[in-house]
C-alpha cells in the first residue's frame, strides 16, 4: 500500500518559464511554490496577472488529472461564486501539455488560475469565524459534488481515510514507544468506532486534502475568511464525511483546545452540508486517524527520503495535537460535536430527563430535612452577586463559608442551595483555568445543585441504584469523599448516575462497589471542612448521564464555551431533589437581552466598546470579570485608580453611608479632612477645594473661577484636547467640537495645536520644539484680545483624548509665562493624570515645573465614585466669593470625601506611585523593544502607567493605521486584555490601568501584543 514518495519532476524556475512561452504564449517570471508531488510555480506576466503552472510526473495518471479538470469545471458550473481555480487550456487547446525532460522523462504540464490569498497554516488568529468558515467551504464544494461521478475518482490512495487500516502495518516506523503507543491508541478508536461505521455513511467525490497548507484565506484584518482551496490531487470518491476529518485534523493544530476548535469548523460545514448522526459519531475518531496517517506516513517517508521537509513539516504539531486528542475522552468529543450541530449532546440524556420527569413524586429526599418542604433559602452566589464581596473571586474559602452561613442564618433556613448551571466566582481560583485557543478560561459553571447543612446531616438515596464508585478526593477545592450510584431506569433500561460530594469520611467506610442501595436508605452523611476540601458544608449533588469512564469523581463545574455539553451529560439535580420552582429567584437577563434593552431605553449616543461586547458584571483590583466569571485584565480603566473595588475604598464608603450622608451646609469633619489631605499633595498657593460629582463638573467651575476671576469669557484651548460633556466643557473641548457632530469652536474660544512631537508642527529633533508650540499660545491669546482677553489657558497635563501625548519638557512653563502676561489665568486639567499615575510625581503638571493657578480633578479620585475637585489658588477664591453662593448639593459629603481619603490612604500605603514608576518603565521598556520587530508602531511614549502606542503605516509619512489599532483593541479583548484606541485619528493605543497592575501583568500585555502585532 505504501509507496515511497515519488521525487518532484526536476524542472526550474527557468523551465517554467519556457513551458509557459511555448506552450502558452506567456512571457512570465516564475517562483516555485511548495508541493508534495508536483512541481508548481507561481507565474506572473509583465501585466501582473497571476498564474500557477503545474508539472507532474509522468506517473501520475493522466487520468487523474482528467478527474481534477472535471472536477474544478464541475464546481465552476455548480458554485460559481467560490474563488477555486480554473483551469488554462495550452495553445494547442489541450488541457494537460506533455513535455519529455532531459533525461526523456516525460512530464505533464498544466495551467491554473492563480487564486490570492494567504495559507491557513500562515494565518494567525484562527478565529471561530475563519474556522467556521472553512467548513462552510468544505460543506458547500461537497454539496455541489454530491451528483459528481468520475471513474477516476474510484481509486486507492494512502490518504483515503475510509482506507487507512494500512498504518497498523507502519506503526513500527515510529520508533519513539510512547509515540507508538499514542498512535496504536488513538488508531484503535478509529477501528472500533469508524471503521464499523464506514459502510454505512454517505460517499460521494470529495476534496479530500483541506490541510492548513491547502487552504486560502481572505478578506480584511477583520473579516478574515477562508476563500478557496488548492491541490485537488488526492480528490476520491470515499465517505463525504472524510473531507472535514481533514479539515479538522489540520485545523486543530497549535490549539491549546482542539475539541473548540474542530467544533467551529463542523458547525460550518454542518450550516453547509448537514451531517447525520452516524457521521457525528465517526467524526472524531476519523479527526484522530488522519493525524496518525500523518505521522505514520512521515515516519516511514522520514526513513526513506531522509531529505524531505515538506513530509514532515505538519509533523512536530501533529504528535502534539495527539497529545492532547488522547487526553480527551472520545464520547466527551462526540457529544461536543453533536450539541455543536444542535442536537442533545448525550443521546441519551433527553430520556433520562424525560423518565426523571415522569416521576419526580417517586423520589425520597436526599437530606433530612426533606428540601421539598425544608426552610430553605436559594443563595446567589454567581459572578454578579451582591452577596459575596471582592475577595470571593480568589477562591478564598473562609469567607466563602461566612457568606453563606449568614446568609442561611439571615433567612432562618435549615437548608441553603447552591444552584445548578450558575457561574460562580469561587472557580475563578487557579485550580479551574485551562488555557483557551485565544485567553486562559476558568471552569466557573457549577454543573450540580449544593445543599448546605451542617456536617452530619444524613444524606439518603433518592431512588434505586448500586454503588458505581467512590473515592476521597483530596486535593484543596475538590469533593472530598464522594459517592457515585448508578440507576437503571424505564423500560429501556436506561442507565445514569447520581454524585454525593462533600460527604464525611465515615461515609465511605465498609463501601463496595456495585452494593444495591435501595431509596431512602441513608448513603452517608454531610461532611466537615476539614474533610471536604475546605468547604462549607454541604451536600453537591448531580446527575450524570455518562461517566464517561470516570470512578468516583466527576468535574462538578464546566467551561462557558462547553455549557451545553456539560449540561447534557449532568441535567438539572433538582429533578430528584424537587425544590419547588417558585424558590428559585429569576434568572438574570444574559447579554442578548441586555444589548437590546439598551437599544431601546438607552441614548444610542452611548458607545459600547468592542466589536464583541462585553458584559462586566464584577471587578478585582485589574481584572475585571464577564458575566460567566472569565477575567480580563484591564489595562485602559484608570477610574479604579487603586484597584476595582479596592477593599479600603469600598470599605470606607459603606461605613460612612451608614452613618450620615448629607450636604455641605452642616459642619462635617470629612469635607475638612479631606480638603487638608488633597492640599498637602499640592504646591502652594493652591490651597481652596471645591468638591463636585465628575471631571466635567469640576471644569465648569474651573471655568466660572477664571472668567470671575479675571471679568473675562475668552479661553485658550489645545487642538483635539477634553474637558468634559457639559455645555461648558464642550465647548473648551476641541475632540468635541472638532469631532463628528460638533459645529467648530465658538467665537471666544482660541486653539492652540496640539504639541504632539511625533506628528505635530514641530518635532522631537527640534530642540525648541516647546517654545515654538507656546508661541501659538501666545497667538492664540493676541487673537483673544479682540474679544476682551482671554480668561486663562486650559490644558491637560498629558493630552488623553488627543493620544496620549507627553507635554514637551518646558512646554507649560513658557505657556503659562505668555498666559500670566496677558493677565490670564493657568488652568490644569488633571482628571485623567493625577495621584501617582505618572511615577514621577503626584500630580503630572509637576513634571512641567508648573505651578497652575486652577486644578481639576476627577476620575481616580474616586476610585470610581462620583468625584471630582477643585483647587485653586486664596486669591481666585475670594473673587469667586462676589456675593453669588456657590452651593452644590452632593459635591463634598461625607461618604465622597470618605472614599477620597480612602484612596489617598490606599496611594499612600501601597506605595503606588513609586509602582507606577517601576511598573511604568517596565511597560514602556517592553513596548519599545516591540518597534524592531513591527514596523506598525512609530512611537511609544508616556510617563508611569499612562502610556500610548502611535500606529502608522510608514515611518516617513507617519500615516495614522486606524484600522490595525482598533483590530489589535478588539483581538487584545480576545486574548483577555482589555485596552482602547484614542488621537484624533484613532491610532493610537491607550494604556492607563489601575495601579494594581503588577510588572507580570506588564510582561503579559507585551507578549500578548507582540503576538497580536504578528497576526497583521
Ligand atoms: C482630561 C479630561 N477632563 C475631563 C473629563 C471629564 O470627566 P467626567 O467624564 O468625569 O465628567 C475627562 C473625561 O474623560 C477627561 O479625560
Amino acid at each position: 500500500m505504501l509507496e515511497v514518495e515519488f521525487h518532484a519532476p526536476p524542472h526550474s524556475a527557468q523551465d517554467a518559464e519556457r513551458l509557459a512561452a511555448v506552450w502558452y504564449g506567456l512571457r512570465v517570471a516564475a517562483r516555485e511554490l511548495p508541493g508534495e508531488r508536483d512541481r508548481n510555480y507561481h507565474l506572473r506576466d509583465d501585466t501582473g496577472a497571476e498564474y500557477v503552472l503545474k508539472i507532474a510526473n509522468a506517473e501520475e495518471q493522466r487520468a487523474t488529472l482528467d478527474l481534477q479538470h472535471a472536477l474544478l469545471a464541475h464546481l465552476a458550473n455548480r458554485v460559481p461564486h467560490l474563488a477555486l481555480q480554473r483551469v488554462i487550456p495550452a495553445r494547442t487547446g489541450s488541457l494537460i501539455a506533455e513535455v519529455t525532460d532531459d533525461n526523456g522523462a516525460t512530464h505533464l504540464v498544466r495551467m491554473l488560475t492563480f487564486v490570492p490569498g494567504t495559507l491557513l497554516a500562515e494565518t494567525r488568529p484562527h478565529t471561530p469565524a475563519l474556522l467556521h468558515s472553512l467548513g462552510h467551504l468544505l460543506g458547500t464544494i461537497d454539496t455541489a459534488l454530491l451528483d459528481f461521478t468520475h471513474p477516476a475518482a474510484h481509486r486507492s490512495l494512502k490518504w483515503d481515510l475510509a482506507a487507512a487500516g494500512w498504518i497498523r502495518n507502519y506503526m513500527h516506523a515510529v520508533t519513539n514507544p510512547t509515540r507508538r503507543a499514542l498512535v496504536e491508541r488513538l488508531f484503535t478508536l478509529y477501528e472500533t468506532e469508524a471503521m464499523p461505521r464506514l459502510p454505512y455513511l454517505r460517499s460521494g467525490v470529495i476534496y479530500n486534502d483541506a490541510n492548513d497548507y491547502n487552504i486560502l484565506v481572505g478578506g480584511d484584518l477583520f473579516e478574515r475568511r477562508v476563500v478557496s482551496v488548492i491541490d485537488w490531487g488526492d480528490a476520491l470518491h470515499t465517505r463525504i464525511v472524510n473531507e472535514l476529518a481533514i479539515a479538522c485534523a489540520y485545523a486543530i493544530l497549535d490549539k491549546p483546545d482542539p475539541l473548540a476548535a474542530m467544533a467551529h469548523v463542523v458547525a460550518g460545514y454542518h450550516a453547509a452540508l448537514p451531517l447525520d448522526d452516524e457521521e457525528l459519531a465517526a467524526l472524531f475518531p476519523l479527526i484522530c486517524a488522519r493525524l496518525c496517517v500523518s505521522v505514520v506516513n512521515s515516519a516511514y517517508q522520514r526513513q526513506a527520503v531522509p531529505a524531505n521537509d515538506y513530509l514532515t513539516i505538519s509533523e512536530r504539531p501533529a504528535w502534539d495535537t495527539l497529545e492532547r486528542l488522547a487526553a480527551i475522552h472520545p464520547r466527551l468529543a462526540h457529544y461536543t460535536l453533536r450539541a455543536t450541530c444542535s442536537r442533545p449532546a448525550v443521546p441519551h440524556a433527553p430520556a433520562v430527563v424525560h423518565w426523571l420527569e415522569a416521576n419526580a413524586t417517586a423520589f425520597a429526599p436526599v437530606l433530612a430535612p426533606d428540601p421539598r418542604d425544608a426552610a430553605l433559602t436559594v443563595l446567589d452566589l454567581s459572578i454578579a452577586s451582591l452577596d459575596l464581596g471582592g475577595n470571593h473571586t480568589f477562591g478564598d474559602l473562609a469567607s466563602f463559608t461566612r457568606t453563606v452561613f449568614r446568609q442561611i442564618d439571615e433567612a432562618g433556613a435549615a437548608i441553603g442551595i447552591g444552584r445548578y448551571n450558575e457561574a460562580r466566582p469561587i472557580y475563578t481560583a487557579d485550580q479551574f483555568r485551562v488555557a483557551g485557543n485565544d485567553m486562559p478560561e476558568w471552569r466557573t459553571i457549577h454543573v450540580g445543585l449544593d445543599l448546605f447543612a451542617p456536617p452530619g446531616t444524613p444524606v439518603y438515596a433518592p431512588l434505586d441504584g448500586i454503588v458505581h464508585s467512590f473515592a476521597d478526593n483530596r486535593a484543596p477545592l475538590d469533593y472530598g469523599p464522594t459517592i457515585i450510584l448508578q440507576h437503571t431506569a424505564g423500560d429501556d433500561h436506561l442507565t445514569f448516575y447520581t454524585l454525593y460530594g462533600h460527604l464525611s469520611r465515615e461515609s465511605l467506610e465498609g463501601l463496595q462497589a456495585g452494593t444495591p442501595v435501595t431509596k431512602g436508605a441513608q448513603i452517608g452523611s454531610i461532611g466537615d471542612p476539614s474533610v471536604n476540601g475546605g468547604w462549607p458544608p454541604h451536600l453537591h449533588l448531580q446527575i450524570i448521564t455518562d461517566m464517561l469512564d470516570m470512578q468516583g469523581d466527576f468535574p462538578g463545574v464546566a467551561l462557558p464555551c462547553q455549557r451545553d455539553v456539560q449540561l447534557s451529560l449532568s441535567p438539572d439535580p433538582n429533578l430528584l431533589a424537587r425544590i419547588p420552582a417558585g424558590r428559585f429567584p429569576a434568572a438574570p437577563s444574559g447579554p442578548a437581552t441586555i444589548l437590546a434593552i439598551r437599544r431601546e431605553y438607552i441614548g444610542p449616543s452611548l458607545s459600547i466598546s468592542y466589536r464583541r461586547p462585553l458584559t462586566i458584571v464584577r471587578g478585582w483590583m485589574q481584572h475585571l470579570y464577564d458575566i460567566d466569571g472569565q477575567a480580563y485584565l484591564d489595562a485602559v480603566n484608570n477610574v479604579p485608580h487603586v484597584g476595582h473595588c479596592h477593599p479600603q475604598v469600598v470599605r470606607a464608603g459603606q461605613r460612612q453611608m451608614a452613618v450620615l450622608n448629607t450636604n455641605t451646609r452642616y459642619l462635617h469633619e470629612n469635607l475638612t479632612r479631606f480638603a487638608e489631605r488633597l492640599c498637602a499633595t499640592l504646591p502652594a498657593p493652591l490651597r481652596v477645594c471645591y468638591f463636585v460629582n465628575s471631571g466635567s463638573e469640576a471644569t465648569e467651575l474651573a471655568l466660572r473661577l477664571a472668567r470671575v476671576a479675571t471679568g473675562r469669557t475668552a479661553m485658550v484651548v489645545v487642538d483635539v484636547g477634553y474637558h468634559g460633556n457639559t455645555t461648558g466643557a464642550v465647548e473648551v473641548s476641541s475632540y468635541k467640537f472638532d469631532g463628528p457632530g460638533g459645529t467648530g469652536p465658538a467665537p471666544h474660544i482660541f486653539k492652540t495645536p496640539m504639541p504632539d512631537l511625533y506628528r505635530g508642527l514641530y518635532r522631537r529633533d527640534d530642540p525648541d520644539a516647546a517654545r515654538k508650540y507656546a508661541a501659538h499660545v501666545a497667538a492664540a491669546l493676541d487673537q483673544a484680545t479682540a474679544r476682551g482677553g482671554a480668561a486663562g489657558f486650559i490644558c491637560e497635563s498629558i493630552l488623553s483624548c488627543g493620544g496620549q501625548i507627553v507635554l514637551p519638557d518646558g512646554y507649560l512653563r513658557a505657556a503659562y509665562q505668555h498666559v500670566r502676561a496677558a493677565g490670564g489665568v493657568c488652568i490644569a486639567d488633571e482628571v485623567q493624570t493625577g495621584f501617582g499615575r505618572v511615577g514621577s510625581h503626584f500630580w503630572a503638571f509637576e513634571t512641567q515645573g508648573v505651578v497652575p493657578d486652577i486644578v481639576t480633578m476627577g476620575k481616580p479620585i474616586g476610585n470610581g465614585h462620583p468625584l471630582g475637585a477643585v483647587v485653586t489658588t486664596p486669591e481666585i477664591a475670594r473673587a469667586f466669593n462676589n456675593g453669588m453662593e456657590y452651593f452644590n448639593t452632593f459635591g463634598g459629603n461625607p461618604v465622597s470625601c470618605a472614599i477620597g481619603m480612602a484612596v489617598l490612604d490606599v496611594i499612600e500605603q501601597e506605595g503606588l506611585q513609586q509602582h507606577a514608576l517601576i511598573t511604568g518603565a517596565r511597560l514602556l521598556e517592553g513596548l519599545r523593544a516591540l518597534m524592531e520587530h513591527h514596523s506598525l508602531i512609530g512611537d511609544v511614549r508616556g510617563l508611569g502607567l499612562f502610556l500610548g502606542i502611535e500606529l502608522v503605516h510608514d515611518h516617513d509619512m507617519r500615516t495614522p493605521a486606524a484600522i490595525e489599532a482598533s483590530y489589535i483593541a478588539n483581538r487584545m479583548r480576545d486574548r483577555g486584555i482589555l485596552l482602547s484606541t484614542d488621537g484624533p485619528d484613532h491610532n493610537v493605543l491607550k494604556i492607563k490601568p489601575p495601579l494594581a497592575f503588577t510588572v507580570a501583568d506588564a510582561d503579559r500585555l507585551v507578549a500578548t501584543m507582540d503576538d497580536v502585532l504578528h497576526e497583521i
